[in-house]
């Protein structure tokens, strides 16, 4: 999941820092190194482990001159995280230089020829094979676009390249196979990165070449090569997401910033209404739904499957994307597969995308516009929470949903419950207003070594988002369980050193509930609860409790519980001394 950049300015200068700049922006893809290879009358290059700032700290790379060049920021797959192992690669003769995302299957016996025929490599990449290949085809007469081109069809995984030679210094190109790619132009130059926020300060113009393609930049613009050579002519679209949307702006980190902006994520998606019943309308009557999804958008989709059935009565499942090819097979013209994503990139689920198209009607429910998944789906539908830089999802997720309840309660016709979702920015402020005091209180939990999250109906999926969000950014092990499936096992775990967190709002299901928070209490264990404001039994039964606008009932709750957990693992963060934008092992966009 790593980070690249190939820029071409129209005139020469310090290309360093451009790069610079626009690397650091996808330093969410992983930051276990950084590198980049600049061109002024020879290659340059500077790499090392280590997190951007710190790395440029001890190599500047803003005094890296030239027009042209390449950048790389690394979530180690193949090979440790070392100096060696860092991006940009160059062959032995230092006249190609690579950066690659993605991972090749076949490496291993591609190094091996390469060795017998006397290539020499540094690193234990699986990327370094393809500046020696690259090398290997230009060395028996290849142009640099030939030898790319020969190269990918030795390769099996995933890839987004972009190479340069000093043999040809007047062109970067890049090419792509299930790793995301975007070309863009601005008014400096042509640019080319796996992710838009790279280059948002310089270009808004872009496309995203397909498989097989080669995007050819030179100072005279962008050019894409189909799999023969020839010129194909594609239409660029303007971006409408500005630079100082992924910017800090003043908030110490992405993820608080973010936080605070739920309300408006919210408010944004719900002016999908109308687009949404365009895209219901389309689809037209289906007999099921499964949705699609990894990680918190999963968490999203179980709820999608509890509002569906409940409110349409249509049978919808869920499935793990990495799970989805052992198990749901039986989709056909009539199903409706959604498929939910930050990102638009996740590669688990644009394979299960390739797979369902062929037998069924798709859906893609992403936030980001220009991805592949709202490419290859056939409705997509938009959320608006705008760019989300933190690792951990937190407004998009709550788009999401948004985008889940309308889409539900269109279906349904309930308008009860679509008249209510314009209430959740409110209830939103309010509970992000309570962020001084969960600060106050995550000192009390940032001890701990486990947690559970118990939830019931709609409040289960906040259950495993919320243990989720702890255990990922402040690396305790945390566990969401349905709370009535605690006494199948996990009971046994309970003791007065484990916090449980209870997610308790007013509706049906709230006595029973009830039960399962004076079980847990009565084993000790140390119960923080969410729940109506003013409830007297919650209060008498919890050692923790923070009050919500009793108003929100269980079924809206979902959109809004959510906001204190996401607090209380941000401030446990920070306690422990973590950065909770950048969580060790994880990145932004999975794509492998
Ligand atoms: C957790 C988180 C991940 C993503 C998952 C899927 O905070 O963000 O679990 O939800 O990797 O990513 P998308 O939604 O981009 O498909």
């Amino acid at each position: 999941m790593c980070g690249i950049v190939g820029c071409i300015l129209k005139e020469n200068k310090n290309v360093g820092s451009i790069l610079f700049n626009c690397i650091s922006k996808l330093e969410y893809r992983g930051y276990d190194s950084v590198g980049l290879a600049t061109y002024d009358n020879d290659i340059a290059v500077k790499k090392a482990k280590g997190d951007i700032e710190k790395v440029n700290g001890k190599l500047n790379f803003n005094n890296m001159e030239g027009n042209l060049g390449i950048a790389h920021t690394r979530w180690a797959s193949t090979g440790n995280p070392t100096d060696e192992n860092a991006h940009p690669h160059l062959d032995e003769t230092k006249s190609v230089a690579i950066v690659h995302n993605g991972t090749l299957e076949n490496y291993a016996i591609i190094k091996e020829e390469l060795i017998e025929n006397g290539y020499c490599f540094k690193s234990t990449t699986d990327s370094e094979v393809i500046v020696n290949l690259i090398r290997k085809y230009m060395n028996e007469g290849l142009n640099l676009e030939g030898a790319l081109r020969k190269t990918t069809e030795n390769l099996k995984g995933s890839y987004a390249i972009v190479a340069f030679t000093k043999d040809e210094p007047d062109k970067i190109i890049a090419t792509k196979k299930d790793s995301p790619l975007i070309v863009a132009y601005g008014d400096e130059g042509y640019f080319v990165a796996s992710d838009m926020p790279a280059v948002l300060d310089y270009a808004r113009n872009i496309i995203r070449p397909q498989e097989g393609e080669i995007a050819v930049l030179t100072k005279n613009g962008i050019e894409i090569h189909d799999e023969n050579g020839h010129e194909v002519k594609r239409k660029f679209r303007y971006i409408g997401w500005t630079p100082e949307m992924a910017q800090k702006e003043g908030y110490d980190y992405f993820m608080i910033k973010e936080i605070n902006e739920q309300s408006a994520a919210v408010k944004n998606t719900l002016g999908q209404k109308e687009n949404i019943q365009k895209v219901i309308n389309e689809i037209g009557k289906v007999n099921r739904i499964c949705f699609v999804a990894c990680g918190t958008s999963y968490h999203a989709s179980i709820t999608g499957k509890y509002l569906i059935e409940s409110l349409a009565g249509i049978p919808t499942d869920v499935v793990i994307a990495s799970e989805a090819r052992y198990s749901a097979k039986t989709w056909d013209k009539d199903t409706l597969v959604i498929f939910i994503s930050q990102s638009g990139e996740t590669y688990d689920s644009l394979m299960v995308l390739k797979e369902a198209k062929k037998t069924s009607k798709t859906l893609a429910i992403v936030n980001v516009a220009s991805s592949a998944m709202s490419e290859d789906a056939q409705y997509v539908i938009q959320t608006q929470a705008g760019p989300e830089i933190g690792v951990a999802a937190t407004k998009t997720y709550v788009a999401q949903l948004t985008a889940i309840y309308l889409f539900s309660g269109l279906i349904a016709g309930n308008n009860k419950l679509i008249d209510e979702l314009y209430e959740v920015p409110a209830y939103i402020d309010e509970a992000v207003g309570k962020s001084d005091s969960i600060k106050a209180l995550s000192k009390r939990y940032d001890f701990a070594d486990d947690a559970f999250y118990l939830g019931r109906g709609f409040s289960y999926p906040t259950a495993l988002e919320g243990a989720l969000k702890l255990k990922e950014i402040t690396y305790i092990h945390a566990e969401g369980y349905a709370a009535g499936e605690l006494k199948h096992g996990p009971l046994a775990l309970i003791d007065e050193k484990i916090p449980v967190i209870v997610i308790i709002p007013p509706g049906d299901d709230f006595n029973k509930t009830m039960i399962n928070l004076e079980e847990v209490k009565a084993r000790g264990a140390i119960v923080l609860s969410i729940g109506a404001e003013g409830d007297e039994k919650i209060a008498e039964n919890s050692g923790e409790f923070i009050e919500m606008n009793p108003n929100i009932k269980d079924i809206i709750a979902p959109l809004v519980y959510i906001v204190p957990l996401q607090l209380l693992s941000y401030y446990v963060t920070l306690d422990r001394g973590y950065n909770p934008d950048k969580p060790k092992n994880l990145a932004k966009v999975i794509t492998v």
